[in-house]
C-alpha cells in the first residue's frame, strides 16, 4: 500500500448528521471532534507526514452568531483537551488561517498549543481555521509585495518556487489527497495553490460517521490512480517500417 504524504479533509456534514437525529448543529460538530481524533490516530499510525483539516473557512463566520459562538467555544476545549494526547504521541500542530477573528483566549490557546508541540517528530497536524483558499494566496502576495519594497527580492523571485514560501503550507509536502465527506463536489475556499496535482476523493458518509474504514478506502482508491502530473509513460511504438 502506498500512502499519501500529505492528506487534507474538507470534514463537512456535521449539520446534517444531527438534523438527521433531530438534535441540535452543536451537537454534530461535537461528534465531528471524535471523528478527528480517529482520523489523527489512523494518520499517525500509517506514517502520513501531514494531515490538514478544513475545520473553519473563511466564510463560516458568516453563520448565525450562536452557532459561531459555539464553534469557538469547542475549538478552544478540544484545543485545551487534546494537547497532552497529541504531544504523547509526538504530533507537531500547526495552525493556518487568520487568527485575528478568533476570541483573544482562542488565540492565546492556539499560540500556546502549537508552542508546546512545535518540537514533536511524528505527524504534522494542520487546523485551517477562519481559513481560505483565496486569503492564503492574498497574504502571500501581500508578503511578496512587502519583501519587494524591503529590497529583499526582485521581481526575478518571483517564481512558483518563491511565491509558495509565502503561504501558509509552505514547508509541507504536496497535499497528495484531498478528501471530502457529505456529498458535496466543490472546494469551499479550501486550498486552491495546494491542489494543483491533488488526487481527489469524494464521500457521501457525514463527517461525524467518517471512521478509520472510510479513510482506509480513500487510500485504497488512492492507490489505483494513475499520477501523470502532465508527462506520460512511454509507450511502445508498435509500427514498423516495411
Ligand atoms: C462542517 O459541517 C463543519 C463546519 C463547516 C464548521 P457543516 O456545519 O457544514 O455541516 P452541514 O454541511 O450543514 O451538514
Ligand atoms: C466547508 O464546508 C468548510 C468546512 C468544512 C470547515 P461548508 O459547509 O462551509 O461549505 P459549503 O457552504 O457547503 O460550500
Ligand atoms: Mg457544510
Amino acid at each position: 500500500m502506498n500512502f499519501p504524504k500529505h492528506i487534507a479533509i474538507i470534514m463537512d456534514g456535521n449539520g446534517r448528521w444531527a438534523s438527521k437525529r433531530s438534535l441540535p448543529r452543536i451537537v454534530g460538530h461535537q461528534q465531528g471532534v471524535k471523528a478527528v481524533r480517529t482520523v489523527v490516530k489512523a494518520c499517525g499510525a500509517m506514517c502520513v507526514q501531514t494531515l490538514t483539516l478544513f475545520a473553519f473557512s473563511s466564510e463560516n463566520k458568516n453563520r448565525s452568531s450562536d452557532e459561531v459562538t459555539l464553534l469557538f467555544k469547542l475549538f478552544l476545549t478540544a484545543l485545551k483537551q487534546e494537547v497532552k494526547k497529541l504531544n504523547k504521541h509526538n504530533v507537531r500542530l500547526k495552525i493556518i488561517g487568520d487568527l485575528s477573528l478568533f476570541p483573544k483566549n482562542v488565540q492565546k490557546t492556539a499560540i500556546e498549543a502549537q508552542a508546546q508541540l512545535a518540537n514533536n517528530t511524528g505527524l504534522t497536524l494542520v487546523i485551517a481555521a477562519n481559513y481560505g483558499g483565496q486569503w492564503d494566496i492574498a497574504q502571500a502576495a501581500k508578503q511578496t509585495a512587502e519583501a519587494a519594497i524591503k529590497g529583499d527580492i526582485s521581481p526575478e523571485d518571483i517564481t512558483i518556487e518563491g511565491f509558495s514560501k509565502y503561504l501558509s503550507l509552505a514547508n509541507e509536502p504536496a497535499v497528495d489527497l484531498l478528501i471530502r465527506s457529505s456529498g458535496e463536489l466543490r472546494i469551499s475556499n479550501f486550498l486552491l495553490w495546494d491542489v494543483a496535482y491533488s488526487e481527489f476523493y469524494f464521500t457521501d458518509t457525514l463527517w461525524p460517521d467518517f471512521d478509520e474504514a472510510e479513510l482506509n478506502k480513500a487510500i485504497e482508491s488512492f492507490n489505483h490512480r494513475d499520477r501523470r502530473f502532465g508527462a506520460r509513460k512511454e509507450t511502445q511504438c508498435y509500427y514498423q517500417e516495411s
